[in-house]
């Protein structure tokens, strides 16, 4: 048998049908704020990502699935969508057109991971990202479709975590303070925080190792070291959420696992999931455009893992998935495959779902088929129904059944559907 690569999932129905409908409340609640689609490839130059995501992150030193092509050329697996969705705008010329340019992206990402609950080589991001604008309004929106998104799913307990990572030009002066406060620590912290000191200081802390985590607490909050303009910028994000009623936690010590972020940074968590399993992750990101070689564009945006948001739906949008009933049609001899394909082609354009039964079944187990399938109805052709161009229609909740005309039977299904509670 060959087996999937590790790390890797397959999506069965019904689960799959999960993912389609919330994708398909991503599309409503993000289109109707402006937001479109931007579709780009799953395979990228490596250099974008070790020049957009930074070349001493965890993804970009050990996570990447990288490899040279036939012609020698080095390509990387997207890790990520933002460097992908900012190498568009510079090359495809987004700045032509009139701004800000509100993207979302849906799709698999890939990541050469410890494979734990939540955490995958091969998984799915939903994407947001609004360009070309620099103001707090700009934040509280990207906050907004966020909420929103997370609220028509029926979400009521995932907190937003916030910070403010400052302006580039504060973080010398944050590391320097950082690394002075831990110094007397230094040999306390865990092997990773000691190789991080030097390539990638602020991660420390983000370490989840209790011990690093208790001699972190103790350290000055970015936020106290950080430049008037971004404190002012977070602020006035921090307080343009409140006015609309968004709640969000501030996170003095929240740092993410990629270079492009200043100012605004925040995380979902859900309290199902334990410690580290971020359901959504994003901030602003204002000279990512320019760094790869693009105008001065500034950006915020985020991504939600997809799989973990899965996880954790609140009960009621799953029943509300995954509790459809379709009807069964049971052509029983040969010539009532065309009225029954007939009847499906009806069916389905007033939205009722139906499967056709095309294996050849007897009555009996085309009946018992239904019952297995949780079918709420059952429409019989059987050669007396055609002769008489009639349909036995049973109810399969009742167990009652009755002989109606053919053509009656997609309204009398139609009916029922909406009787339903
Ligand atoms: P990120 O925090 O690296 O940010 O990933 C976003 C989300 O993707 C995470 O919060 C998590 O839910 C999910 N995720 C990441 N790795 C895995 C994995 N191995 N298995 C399952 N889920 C995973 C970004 O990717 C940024 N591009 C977000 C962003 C957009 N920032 C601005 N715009």
């Amino acid at each position: 048998m060959i087996r999937k690569v590790k790390g890797t999932r397959d999506i069965l129905p019904p689960e799959s049908r999960l993912w389609a409908a919330v994708e398909a409340e991503a599309r409503r609640v993000f289109g109707g704020l402006g937001y479109e689609e931007i579709r780009l490839p799953v395979l990228e130059p490596t250099e974008l990502f070790v020049r957009g995501v930074g070349e001493g992150t965890d993804i970009v030193t050990k996570e990447m699935y990288t490899f040279t092509d036939r012609k020698g050329r080095s390509l990387t697996l997207r890790p990520e969508g933002t460097a992908g969705v900012a190498r568009a705008f510079i090359e495809d010329g987004l700045a032509q057109r009139p701004g800000p340019q509100r993207l979302y992206y849906i799709g698999p990402m890939f990541r050469y991971e410890k494979m734990q609950r939540g955490r995958y080589r091969q998984f799915g991001q939903i994407g947001l990202e609004l360009l070309g604008a620099a103001t707090p309004q700009a934040d509280v929106e990207v906050l907004l479709a966020l909420h929103e998104f997370l609220a028509a799913l029926g979400f009521d307990d995932l907190v937003i975590l916030l910070n403010n990572l400052g302006d580039p030009e504060d973080r010398p002066r944050f590391i320097a303070r950082l690394k002075e406060e831990l110094a007397p620590q230094k040999e306390e912290l865990c092997g990773d925080c000691r190789r991080r000191w030097d390539a990638n200081p602020l991660r420390i802390l983000d370490c989840k190792v209790p011990a690093c985590r208790a001699i972190v607490s103790e350290t000055t909050p970015i936020a106290e070291v950080v430049s008037d303009g971004a404190r002012v910028h977070v602020e006035a994000v921090a307080g343009g959420l409140d006015a609309i009623g968004i709640p969000v936690k501030r996170a003095p010590r929240l740092v993410r696992g990629l270079d492009y972020y200043l100012r605004t940074v925040f995380e979902v968590v859900s309290p199902q999931l334990g410690e580290g399993a971020v359901i959504c992750g994003g901030g602003r990101y204002d000279r990512l455009i320019s760094d790869l070689g693009g105008p001065q564009v500034p950006g915020i945006g985020f991504a939600i893992g997809e799989d973990r948001l899965i996880d954790v739906l609140p009960p009621a949008f799953r029943d509300r998935v995954l509790g459809t009933r379709p009807v069964v049609i049971l052509p029983l001899v040969p010539e009532a495959a065309a009225p029954a394909f007939d009847l499906a082609r009806q069916m389905v354009s007033r939205g009722i779902e139906v499967r056709v039964e095309v294996t050849g079944r007897s009555l009996r187990a085309g009946l018992k088929w239904a019952t297995k399938l949780g079918a709420r109805a059952a429409v019989i052709l059987g050669p007396d129904e055609i002769a008489a161009g009639t349909a036995t229609l049973r109810d399969l909740d009742q167990g009652e059944q009755e002989q109606r005309p053919l053509a009656e039977i997609p309204d009398a299904l139609a009916q029922s559907k909406h009787a339903e509670p």
